[in-house]
């Protein structure tokens, strides 16, 4: 029987990250480049974007972005097209945009809301059906990027979790749908994760930071490799029979509830209080 492990090449795939100029899905792109795939990606900055496409030729292999807002289908839409056409079928799409600010849901206005949710689900699902026509079929990997906010209620997060929570059903959804054309849907919930804009947000401060990582069992921040990590792994032939999953990639801190997590947002934001 072939090896499955030593099958899990990603030498010559195309693989499109939107949202990865930076962060856990720059990190999830570096680890596919690093494999010798193809990566293209999207966001918003241009700058960014070129930034990004530079760092990830440094492993050697093809790369090209285009700036593009996921909220906006036709951006979405052309960025596939051309990354489809310069490297070929897209074998692994990856939606990671998020927003994110600490705020309790009376202090959002109806657009606050409705601008996250825009960007992290709205923009998924633009990703996603954009992609479909570009998938390699059967065979391709789609994978969002979600959040604890999917499984548990976190004060100042009524959008976030609203989001994430959607994305999630979403994935399954689109797993039931494209499942009989050989299209895999899964969900990534990382925990928090070191060196990233979403803790410099969420726990600014080193007793915002002490609370988030005493809420996880493995006693520390992830890293974006180990996100990284895991998208290889869903997107390999291991994972062949994986659909439709929410996989936790988080040293634990999901499985006791909101938590310390919370509480470490709740510092967050008498800290952004004080501040103003
Ligand atoms: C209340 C706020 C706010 C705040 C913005 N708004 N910040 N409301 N409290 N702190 C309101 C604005 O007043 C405005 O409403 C509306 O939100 C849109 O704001 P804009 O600045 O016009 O939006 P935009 O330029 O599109 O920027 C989107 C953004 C921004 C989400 C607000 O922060 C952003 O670009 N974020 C991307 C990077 C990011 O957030 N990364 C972290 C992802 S981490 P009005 O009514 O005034 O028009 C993550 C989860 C981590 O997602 C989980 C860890 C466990
Ligand atoms: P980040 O660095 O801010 O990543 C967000 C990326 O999305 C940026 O590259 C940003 O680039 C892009 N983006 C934002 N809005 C966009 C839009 N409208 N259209 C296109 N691209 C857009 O934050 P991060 O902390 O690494 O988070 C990355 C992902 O992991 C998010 O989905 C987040 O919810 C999830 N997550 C993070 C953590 C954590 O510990 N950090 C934990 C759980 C889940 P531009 O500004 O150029 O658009």
């Amino acid at each position: 029987m072939k090896d499955l492990l030593s099958s899990a090449d990603f030498a010559g795939k195309c693989v499109f990250v939107a949202g990865g100029s930076s962060g856990i899905n720059l990190g999830i792109a570096e680890r596919f480049a690093e494999q010798g795939a193809k990566v293209a990606l999207c966001s918003r900055s241009p700058d960014r974007v070129a930034a990004a496409v530079e760092t990830l030729k440094g492993h050697g292999g093809e790369a090209m972005g285009m700036a593009a807002d996921v909220r906006h289908y036709d951006e979405v839409a052309a960025a596939l097209k051309a990354a489809a056409e310069a490297f070929g079928p897209i074998d692994v799409l990856i939606s990671g945009a998020a927003g994110n600010f600490v705020a309790p849901a009376l202090g959002m206005s109806a657009n606050a809301f409705k601008t996250v949710v825009d960007i992290d689900l709205l923009g998924t699902f633009n990703v996603f059906r954009a992609g479909y026509g570009h998938l390699s079929r059967p065979g391709a990997s789609l994978i969002a990027i979600s959040a604890p906010q999917a499984l548990h209620a976190y004060a100042f997060q009524a959008h976030v979790c609203a989001a994430k929570a959607g994305i999630d059903m979403l994935v399954r959804t689109l797993a039931v749908e494209w499942g009989p054309d050989g299209i895999r849907v899964n969900s990534i919930i990382p925990g928090p994760i070191e060196d990233t804009e979403g803790m410099a947000r969420l726990a600014p401060t080193p007793e915002a930071r002490q609370r988030a990582i005493d809420g996880v069992p493995l006693r520390r921040y992830g890293t974006k490799s180990e996100i990284g990590d895991a998208a290889l792994f869903l997107s390999s032939p291991m994972a062949a029979y994986i659909t439709g999953a929410q996989l936790p990639v988080d040293g634990g801190a999901t499985l006791s509830g909101a938590g310390r997590m919370g509480e470490a947002m709740e510092l967050a934001f008498k800290e952004a209080k004080a501040a103003r």
